[in-house]
């Protein structure tokens, strides 16, 4: 089984290696808890091993997310105009060619890592909540055919709420689950990590705090 590095510092071990292969991840959590710049740093690794990469957004403009970014030192600009990376605006009200989108995308890059952020936008322009949950099945499925390519899937959740995904259906299908936390501890405010599932992995099982520094997301060890 190959193991995908994830280009967050400390998570590997926590994951018996990496990504598995091929698989897809669903990173939940929070707003403002580094979903996205977990997703960012997990690409900017792979082109660093000269893997090519596909961002999919569905939110925040690909402007945005760049310059965002670009304060940890990840240049994606420097890849796109070498043909390695891909930054996507898709818009969700258009979700019934997203998966037809994805594939293509991933085709035609010969992708090996691939980010969908976020799914929980879907919500805002489907209103039968079924309906959605058909919708974000069927992309997932068709991103699961999809074998040498990596995964990560976003999924935003609100914070007072236990669930695991925003609509219910997307930690049942997905091969892992890494949930992000922000959250106050007395007068301070702690960010912490937790890997929910993994399939066919011995993963870690605490909760282990994380930061985010100049170089991005870096994963302590428990204590
Ligand atoms: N250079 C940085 N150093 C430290 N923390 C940062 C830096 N840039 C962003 N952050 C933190 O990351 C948060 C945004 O992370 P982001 O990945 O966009 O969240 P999400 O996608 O989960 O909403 C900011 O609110 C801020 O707390
Ligand atoms: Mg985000």
């Amino acid at each position: 089984m190959n193991r995908i590095k994830s280009g967050i510092t400390g998570l590997d071990t926590l994951l018996d290696g990496g990504f598995i292969e091929g698989s897809v991840n669903l990173l939940t959590g929070g707003t403002g808890t580094g979903k996205t710049i977990f997703c960012c740093q997990f690409l900017w690794e792979g082109l660093q091993k000269g893997e090519s990469c596909v961002y999919i957004t569905l939110e925040e403009s690909p402007e945005d997310i760049k310059e965002d970014v670009a304060n940890f030192g990840w240049d994606f600009s420097k890849y796109e105009k070498k043909g390695l990376f891909k930054i996507i605006y898709h818009d969700p009200a258009h979700v019934n060619n997203l998966s037809r989108s994805i594939i293509s995308e991933i085709k035609e890059l010969k992708a090996k890592r691939l980010v969908l952020d976020s799914v929980s936008v879907m919500g805002l322009v489907i209103n039968d909540s079924s309906q959605i949950r058909k919708s974000i099945l069927n992309i997932i499925n068709t991103i699961k055919h999809q074998d040498s390519c990596t995964t990560l899937l976003v999924s935003e959740v609100e914070e007072d709420k236990k669930a695991l995904s925003r609509f219910g259906v997307e930690e049942f299908v997905v091969d892992g689950v890494i949930l992000l936390n922000y959250m106050g501890i007395g007068e301070e405010y702690n960010r912490s990590l937790m890997v929910r599932k993994m399939r066919r992995s011995n993963h870690g099982k605490d909760v282990y705090p994380f930061e985010i520094n100049r170089e991005g997301i870096h994963v302590k060890k428990a204590d």
